[in-house]
């Protein structure tokens, strides 16, 4: 609608101001009695050396009026555009009623990095915001045409494994998480909260953990051993997480595989003398220009640091799939780590320079003295799930009777819609608070309010019978608002994509279940003599916030 407006201006406008000019000007007035849409004329009374009021006068009196407007009126130096509404009404519930409805064609091929854990221990809530943005950025993308591959790295290598492995050497006794009755991760993340208490009181401690990395280097078989057996308990349990979650992916990478490759791109940029030696041996790279400073790639003992497993892998990836884009889900901390790694593909002549993009997101806080875990800093991801469960359940049972499984399945997926949406809803840069008890709430801005909506809108639609058609009508405000909100799903939907923010997809869910709401409450459905209409209008508003829900990982209920 916008555009048709646009290219009207434009047919009385073009020798005075561009398209895209009209575009950035026009406006949503403030209320629908100054009409859908106004366009100032006060920056063109310089250029038409006009006041504006006469030029909104003149413009009102020639523009033709198309048959998607009721009318055109001149205001104090502004056009207001009425969209005609049985018009707008029949076409935006026709085009909202196909599954294709704001889907877009973009055609790219694009990798996706997130939730890329260290094997010493379980996913954190932290993990959570992580795995809720990529997956559903990675569903935006796809919604939008593109071709998605969603991978991650295992960072199962390193010192910080070690430290887990020797704590179980010292003190597992060969237990296994079986025998222990422990979700297998939670079990390696014990051992390693138990080698950090040790470590603090005995400086041995460390350097067994030193001791048994260089084991590991020279592939001693005792310590691989070990080292297997713990990655594949973290791993197991990870995996158990993702399914709860209702993430996959199509690609997981290990450090352990790749981190020794690295180093053939260290050589070439010594080669070309892109990177140099320093005195002590060590490899660096001059940042200066790019204000990143110096960066060592290679310790002067010959080992690598973390960003050689990046320069390595971000090629493998472009080997693999041939990416236009390659995203990686980090956390904020790893900002200056990714502007170094670009930096250098840059410096290197590298095309996926330009290609690659850290969505950096912020760190998520809890309220003052909620659900501490055992350590008392990080909050366990299982434990957030399973305690938001216990409060959908809550919930549940002062409304409903339910039997067992009924009450399991859907307090999961509250609780589940719960912590996407309140992990979503925020911008992702920004640093947020997660409350618990404020996500499970079944009113307000917050999932199980959306999921509630989407019940309630399959529950009128059971119940319909098969109605009379209803014939010309008036919309009545609430309709009229509902409609304008369907209208904008394909703007949401591209805003989204080129932000690569799911938040405006959350919030625009949550305003459309709003509009939704006021129009239930004000119009009856079920028997009314618009029946017909108004279970249309219904239908396409379920299809769009399922399409919404979707798209942040949410599953729906048909019953709440
Ligand atoms: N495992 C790392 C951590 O937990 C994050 C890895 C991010 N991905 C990457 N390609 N560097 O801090």
């Amino acid at each position: 609608m916008k555009e048709l407006i646009v290219k009207l201006l434009s047919s009385e406008l073009s020798d005075t101001v561009t398209e895209q000019e009209i575009e950035r000007l026009l406006e949503i007035p403030p209320n629908e009695e100054m009409g859908d849409f106004a366009f100032p004329c006060f920056s063109l009374a310089k250029k038409l050396r006009k006041n504006p009021l006469i030029i909104a006068e003149e413009l009102s009196g020639k523009l033709p009026l198309p048959k998607e407007l009721q009318r055109i009126t001149a205001v104090s130096g502004y056009l207001n555009f009425y969209i005609d509404k049985s018009f707008l009404a029949e076409r935006v519930i026709a085009e909202a009623l196909s599954p294709e409805y704001g889907q877009k064609k973009m055609g790219q091929r694009i990798v996706i990095e997130f939730a890329s854990p260290n094997t010493n221990k379980p996913l954190h809530l932290g993990h959570l915001r992580n795995m809720a943005i990529g997956e559903s950025v990675a569903r935006i993308l796809s919604f939008c045409g593109n071709q998605v591959v969603r991978t991650s790295i295992n960072n199962d290598r390193g010192v910080h494994i070690c430290k887990s492995m020797l704590a179980y050497t010292l003190s597992g006794e060969g237990k296994t998480p079986e025998e222990a009755q422990k979700k297998s991760d939670h079990f390696v993340g014990d051992y390693y909260v138990l080698f950090s208490k040790k470590a603090a009181e005995d400086e041995s401690w460390n350097k067994g953990a030193q001791e048994l990395l260089r084991k590991w280097e020279a592939g001693d078989e005792q310590t691989v051993k070990l080292w297997k057996q713990m990655n594949s308990w973290a791993l197991d349990g990870f995996r158990q997480t993702y399914s709860l979650f209702g993430i996959r992916f199509d690609k997981e990478y290990y450090e352990s595989q790749i981190y020794t490759s690295g180093k053939e791109i260290i050589q070439e940029g010594l080669k070309r003398n892109i990177f140099c030696r320093r005195d002590d041996g060590a490899v660096i790279v001059n940042l200066e220009e790019e204000k990143l400073g110096e960066k060592v790639l290679l310790r002067s003992d010959g080992t690598s640091v973390y960003i050689v497993q990046d320069l390595y892998l971000a090629i493998l990836k472009d080997k693999e799939y041939h990416y236009d884009r390659s995203f990686y889900v980090v956390g904020n901390e790893q900002d200056y780590h990714f502007a170094v790694l670009i930096a250098i593909f840059r410096k290197l002549g590298y095309p996926i320079a330009e290609k690659m993009k850290h969505l950096s997101y912020g760190m998520v806080e809890l309220p003052e003295g909620k659900m501490k875990s055992r350590e008392g800093t990080v909050v366990d991801a299982d434990d957030l799930i399973s305690e938001t469960q216990s409060l959908a359940v809550e919930e549940l049972k002062q409304r409903y009777t339910l039997n067992k499984e009924e009450m399991q399945d859907r307090s999961l997926k509250i609780a589940l819609s719960a912590i996407k949406y309140q992990l979503l809803k925020i911008d992702i840069a920004k640093t947020m608070l997660f409350d618990p008890k404020k996500a499970i709430s079944f009113e307000g801005d917050t999932g199980p309010y959306l999921l509630y909506s989407y019940a309630r809108a399959a529950s009128i639609l059971r119940k319909a019978g098969a109605p009379e058609s209803t014939s010309s009508y008036t919309l009545n405000d609430t309709e009229t608002r509902l409609i304008k909100k369907l209208a904008f799903f394909p703007d949401s939907v591209q805003y989204a994509s080129d932000k690569l923010s799911p938040s405006v997809i959350a919030n625009y869910a949550f305003e459309l279940a709003q509009c939704f709401n006021e129009f239930y409450h004000s119009s009856q459905v079920i028997g009314s003599q618009s029946e017909a209409f108004r279970l249309t209008l219904v239908k396409a508003f379920q299809l769009v916030l399922g399409t919404c829900l979707k798209l942040l990982g949410i599953e729906s209920i048909e019953e709440m």
